[in-house]
């Protein structure tokens, strides 16, 4: 079901097999209608199936990988590349070992990067120097962020180096042994740089983020919720499955 809120268009997929295909078809669209896309891709629980999806898509020869630029949000700091927790090999298994992306063409930030004010320079300057983001895919956390902006920062950021919140550190343990072996760094996009995309594909699923969505989608603009300053963009679309739609149904429901 597809409800217009201002500027952003809201989707909501009746199920998980339909959250992935919507997911991925937008993407393909995207490729389809711009080859040499500039992609930038999010990691995370949530887009795994789109992904998937995507990947099925590519197989079949229904989109082509090979003249797009891809660049991820984030990746965790310090953090070696064969980490498995790592978002380079995140993206390698979900993505882009199953695709004909151009491995030269992949844009990773480098958790691996000695210097890291110059890493987070260096991949501000390769964002600008692809002449932006086409297509941007995000999450969001489930305390706002974006990427990883965290609630409190600024609004205008280019790529740079952020401390994680407690509640990030909390919420990414599922995915390493022990809570302590979270990084308590990261390198990300900053707010302005994903802004630049022309247009955002927000995903979000579960009722653990339907709180966060309504405050994000219909709240208050303010750095306290990150992801809210996506009400400010003119290409939005989010995706999201009934249990993170569940707090903004009623808003919605008034709407149509
Ligand atoms: C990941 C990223 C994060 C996640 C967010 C949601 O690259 O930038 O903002 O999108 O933490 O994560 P999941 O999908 O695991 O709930």
């Amino acid at each position: 079901m597809i409800y217009h809120a201002g500027n952003i268009v809201i989707n909501i997929a009746p199920d998980m097999a339909a959250f992935n295909k919507d997911g991925a078809r937008s993407i393909m669209d995207q490729i389809n209608k711009k080859p040499d896309s500039v992609v930038g891709f999010a990691t995370g629980g949530t887009p795994v199936g789109v992904y998937k999806e995507l990947a099925e898509l590519n197989k079949s020869g229904r989109v082509d990988f090979r003249s797009v630029t891809s660049f991820n949000l984030d990746e965790y700091y310090p953090i070696k590349r064969d980490n498995p927790q790592s978002y380079y090999r995140f993206m390698a298994e979900n993505l882009f070992d199953h695709v004909n992306i151009q491995p030269h063409k992949v844009n990773i930030p480098n958790g691996e990067a000695a210097d890291v004010e110059e890493e987070c320079a260096s991949y501000e300057r390769k964002i600008k120097a692809a002449g932006y983001l086409d297509f941007q895919v995000l999450g969001i956390g489930s305390n706002g962020h974006i990427g990883f902006n965290e609630p409190g920062g600024k609004f205008q950021g280019a790529t740079h180096l952020v401390t994680l919140k407690e509640s990030t550190v909390k919420d990414n343990a599922r995915f390493f042994g022990d809570p302590s072996d979270v990084p308590r760094n990261a390198i990300t996009m900053g707010i302005k740089t994903i802004m630049s995309a022309k247009k955002i594909l927000l995903l979000a699923t579960g009722s653990v983020k339907a709180k966060v969505i309504k405050e994000a989608l219909f709240g208050d603009i303010t750095p306290e919720v990150p992801a809210s300053v996506l009400q400010l963009h003119t290409n939005l679309i989010a995706l999201l499955d009934t249990e993170a739609a569940a707090e903004i149904m009623p808003i919605l429901e008034g709407l149509s």
